[in-house]
């Protein structure tokens, strides 16, 4: 058969922002090896782009282009397949359900930002639709916390308190804007490895796990104030990731001498996100770090809280 035996012309397109954790505190390994946290998300105004092109003979692809995507699988260990396969298993259909993922992405790969659980996010939006499955978005965030644990918040975007594996949500006020500097990193730095490195850096006593976050802190972080959220910006897993990765440091002061509010490691990452006063003070930091910062791989300008994925446009 053809490869474009079985297909359909209905699409749907999906655009889905990344994540920067604004708080991100850590307590000790749970039994399951995860961590509890209390973190505070923020989607950001960095986007990959799903089209999802139904197919009527049950196979499932993914075909990925843009940012680092020639180091991704696109098998069904990708995330984005198994979230349509997850999908697809709660559709009970799954002779008749397939669907093309076609992937742009600019979220940086493996770089503290999400981009692999926004994606896997997209598509359970997308093929939602596409399918006619027609669950809610509470459903939907469900079938996502068992993908990762990022993936229900980048279903709803704006600010959220993240507890748990950072999958119990509470939306919080998403006022005010934050404008944020991105230094992305020459290569990834694996989620897993990061935890491990916390782990092993608290037995030795180098960190005292805490997932614990004041309601001041909270409000201050959501109250889209620039020099307020400077202020409480807090990442648990920085030190373990600067340690993995000590150039992280050096990128971190130079944000700061670029004229940065604040800086801080995305989520595990190792991306660095920078904080600035306004919009203006933001470009200046970013054309500052593209000119003079060494073992950077590309500096983004972006803005938060912006909404979650909506959907672009969709047929059928
Ligand atoms: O949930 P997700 O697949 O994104 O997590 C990737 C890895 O990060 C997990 O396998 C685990 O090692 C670590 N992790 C953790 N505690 C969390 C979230 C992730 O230990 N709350």
């Amino acid at each position: 058969m053809s490869p474009e035996a079985g297909k359909t012309d209905a699409a749907v397109v999906v655009r889905v922002p990344a994540k920067v954790n604004l708080a991100l505190c850590v307590g000790p390994r749970r039994a399951d090896g995860y961590h509890d946290l209390a973190t505070v998300f923020q989607a950001v105004s960095l986007y990959d782009e799903i089209t999802a092109l139904a197919r009527s003979d049950g196979q499932i692809t993914v075909q990925m282009t843009g940012e680092g995507s020639e180091e991704l699988p696109c098998d069904q260990t990708n995330l984005a397949c198994k979230a349509a396969l997850v999908l697809r298993e709660w559709a009970g259909d799954a002779t008749r359900h397939g669907v093309d993922l076609r992937i742009v992405k600019q979220i940086p790969m493996a770089g503290g930002m999400a981009g692999g659980s926004g994606d896997a996010a997209a598509v359970l939006l997308a093929c939602n639709r596409l399918w006619g499955v027609g669950l809610p978005l509470e459903v939907l965030s469900e079938l996502g916390a068992e993908l990762g644990s990022d993936v229900s918040f980048l279903l709803y975007g704006g600010n959220a308190l993240g507890l748990g594996r950072g999958e119990r949500l509470t939306p919080q006020p998403a006022t005010g804007r934050l404008e944020w500097v991105f230094a992305t990193a020459p290569r990834g730095l694996p989620t897993p490895l990061v935890y491990r490195h916390f782990d092993e850096m608290a037995d030795r006593g180098a960190i005292v796990p805490d997932a614990e976050l004041s309601p001041d802190a909270l409000d201050d972080l959501c109250s889209g104030e620039a020099a307020r959220v400077a202020a409480r910006l807090r990442n648990d897993l920085q030190a373990p990731a600067v340690e993995l990765y000590p150039q992280l440091a050096d990128t971190l002061e130079a944000g700061l001498a670029a004229g940065a509010l604040a800086g801080l490691v995305s989520g595990s990452g190792p991306t660095c996100a920078f904080l600035a006063a306004d919009a203006a003070s933001a470009d200046v930091v970013a054309s500052r770090m593209a000119a003079t910062a060494g073992g950077v791989r590309d500096v983004r300008r972006a803005y938060g809280p912006v909404d979650g994925p909506r959907i672009a446009s969709g047929r059928g």
